[in-house]
């Protein structure tokens, strides 16, 4: 079994001072920097682009770093933040008129390539590109915000895919996003998911380190 890895999303660290904030996140010991990027188009907010995490990269920042790409169209961006530095590029399906030639160019640009299903957005996308992808991210809320409640349905499709990705026998990550905190993650990580994406559960805490640690114990449980 793959290790779990915990990716704070930096929607709710301080963006005023962000490259001190995920140096101290990662500090704490989280795996991935998950990097919400939302168009006020795909989604009804706006937050950070490319020259962003081409300046956390610039201040020293050498984990992965997750793009989660909630825009529409995807093409241009994610050319932009594979050159700006992204490890990691997803984006949802719906967005692209052209799904396997977007993901033919994340892969291209020599980043990981994944997918997002909305909480009511069908899994048939999968039917015929599971071979390129690297991860599967099950979106537990509606995108756009961070602070939500996680959808108690997402552990019936976390299931579902997991079984999907055990089929194929390609090695793919399964991530979820939205609403994971300290008392739900176990119960997540039984469901099939090894990468959890938490932005208020952490960065809305004082001491990061203690809630990625709490975490970890409840992962090992
Ligand atoms: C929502 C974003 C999430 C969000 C998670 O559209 O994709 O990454 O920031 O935030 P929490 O963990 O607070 O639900
Ligand atoms: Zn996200």
């Amino acid at each position: 079994m793959r290790p779990f890895l915990i990716a704070p999303s930096i929607l709710s660290a301080n963006f005023a001072r962000l490259g001190e904030d995920v140096d101290a996140v990662l500090n704490a010991g989280a795996d991935v920097v998950h990097f919400d990027v939302m168009d006020n188009h795909y989604v009804p907010n706006l937050t950070i682009g490319p020259m962003v995490c081409k300046a956390l990269r610039d201040y020293g920042v050498t984990a992965e770093i997750d793009v989660h790409l909630m825009v529409k169209p995807v093409d241009r961006m994610i050319v932009d933040f594979a050159k700006a530095g992204a490890s990691i590029i997803t984006f949802h399906p719906e967005a692209t008129d052209h799904l396997d030639r977007s993901l033919q160019l994340i892969k291209e640009s020599g980043c990981k390539a994944g997918l997002v299903f909305n909480p009511g957005s069908p899994l048939h996308y999968l039917d015929h590109v599971m071979d390129k992808l690297d991860v599967i991210l099950l979106m537990s809320v509606n995108p756009g915000f961070g602070g939500q409640s996680f959808i108690p349905a997402t552990l019936d499709k976390l299931r579902q895919v997991k079984q999907l990705i055990d089929a194929s026998g390609f090695d793919i990550r399964l991530q979820v996003d939205g609403g994971v905190k300290v008392d739900n993650i176990a119960e997540i990580a039984t469901a099939g998911a090894d990468m959890f994406v938490a932005g208020s559960a952490i960065f809305n805490k004082p001491d990061y380190k203690a809630v990625i640690d709490e975490m970890r114990s409840e992962l090992a449980k």
